[in-house]
């Protein structure tokens, strides 16, 4: 197949975005058995290999829908993870892709730098009120630059203070030093206990004294702002963040924003922190900044924690990841902030937030469920127990939803061009599900 495969492609002549087009169609032709090939070789997030749970092959995506090999056509009720919040293939987004492709796809960003990046950063400085931007990968990544960029910054200060105080049910992704911010219990910490730092955990109504007992150990305090997402889909009040945020300055402590999930709108407003009316030290984004079709994040600090470590010994920031800055992510992430803010986003979502309320109200009386909350685009269902996800999942697919409860959760976070009906969909197969539990 390798042969062949290059006999089809001149390299040097197709433009990447074909190449890979080429390679997909070749692979599609050949009649493969996808499910059969990822059984013996492909490991999927949260899983065993083959994988324990079902997995389901996509052939493609358009708007809000996933298209499976079989040809069935499933309504998107998690946005690809909190991330497709413009719909799949959007046509602006795919332009921004193509045209970056013809120029330049990637160039190394240590020593050079390019326009897409720079207009990024600017935006992103623009958008968050924190100028000092640092380009990422993924989500995890920059967390991890979070984290160490608030260390740099006690040590410029000549403090050694590396500790950090996370919340209850937190989640801020996989890598070793992310899960070391994450709750106990949702990341598997027991297995790597060994190797985890020992950061300092509270409830969100314990976040004041925590700071207060522990300012002269942490480096840093690092909050999801308003919703919990991957920890347990909690809804906060805005009142914590006020808390933190006068504490943080009061005591010169960096708070670090994590709107990986949070953030572009997904709670109704910008920013998670929109809703506490607070800018925090250092937020770190992902997920939508692309719109969901390329993987890029980014961290952005205030001016003084940029000058405090620039200025002093430490000098420097000591990380750069091989695609930093990549050419094509920047390029479709300045197209999907144009997007956005060119789009009624806040009414859509609003309108998303109405329905949601409305639709889901009525399980709060079912025998199975704990409880029901919902903000901006995103609706919870909270169930006494564990061991529906799969029951659930299976009856939303045959009613043509795709949707992927955890544990008691299931949740549903849509792009905000989704429309009325496909959201009533979504709304109806959860409820028809819950009500199949035997
Ligand atoms: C709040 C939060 N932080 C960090 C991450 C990690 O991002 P990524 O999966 O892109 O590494 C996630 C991912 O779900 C997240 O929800």
């Amino acid at each position: 197949m390798q042969l062949k495969l290059t006999a089809l492609i001149d390299t040097k002549s197709t433009p990447v975005v074909l190449r890979s087009e080429i390679i997909a169609s070749f692979l599609y032709n050949c009649k493969m058995n996808v499910l059969k090939l990822d059984k013996q070789h492909t490991w999927h997030p949260y899983n065993s290999l083959p994988s324990r749970t079902k997995i389901l092959a996509v052939k493609e995506t358009y708007a809000q829908t996933i298209v499976l090999e079989d040809g069935s056509e499933l309504v998107d009720a998690m946005s690809s993870w909190w991330s497709a919040i413009h719909g799949y293939n959007h046509p602006v987004l795919l332009q921004a892709l193509q045209e970056q492709s013809q120029i330049m796809p990637h160039v190394m960003f240590g020593g050079l730098t390019h326009k897409p990046a720079v207009e990024l950063c600017k935006k992103l400085a623009d958008l968050s009120g924190l100028p000092s931007v640092f380009l990422a990968d993924s989500g995890s990544v920059s967390v991890e630059v979070a984290l160490k960029t608030a260390i740099l910054y006690q040590k410029a200060r000549g403090k050694n203070k590396n500790r950090f105080i996370a919340l209850h049910n937190s989640y801020h992704g996989d890598t070793l030093g992310c899960m070391g911010v994450c709750d106990k219990k949702n990341s598997m910490h027991s297995l790597y206990a060994d190797y985890l730092p020992n950061n300092i955990f509270c409830d969100v109504a314990e976040l004041g004294q925590t700071i207060e007992k522990y300012k002269d150990e942490v480096a840093g305090v690092i909050v999801e702002p308003i919703v919990q997402g991957a920890g347990g889909m909690k809804i906060h009040d805005p009142k914590y963040l006020q808390i933190a945020r006068e504490l943080c300055t009061k005591y010169d402590i960096p708070l670090i924003a994590d709107e990986i999930a949070t953030g572009f709108g997904h709670t109704g407003k910008m920013w998670g922190c929109d809703h506490a009316g607070i800018t925090p030290d250092i937020m770190v984004v992902g997920k939508a900044l692309t719109g969901g079709m390329l993987t890029m994040a980014a961290m952005m600090s205030s001016k003084n924690i940029s000058d405090t470590i620039s200025n002093s010994q430490i000098g420097v920031i000591m990380h750069g990841p091989t695609f930093m800055g990549n050419p094509l992510a920047a390029s479709v992430a300045n197209a999907s902030i144009d997007l956005l803010l060119s789009s009624p986003w806040e009414q859509r979502v609003r309108q998303i937030e109405l329905l949601f309320q409305k639709g889901l109200e009525e399980l709060k009386a079912h025998p199975l469920v704990a409880d029901v909350r919902n903000i901006g685009a995103i609706g919870v269902v909270e169930l006494k127990e564990a061991s529906y996800a799969q029951a659930i999942q299976d009856h939303c697919v045959k009613n043509g939803v795709w949707i992927r409860p955890f544990g008691k959760l299931v949740y549903s976070i849509v792009a905000y061009t989704i429309s009325k009906s496909e959201l009533s969909k979504i709304i109806l197969s959860i409820k028809e599900a819950i009500a199949s539990i035997k």
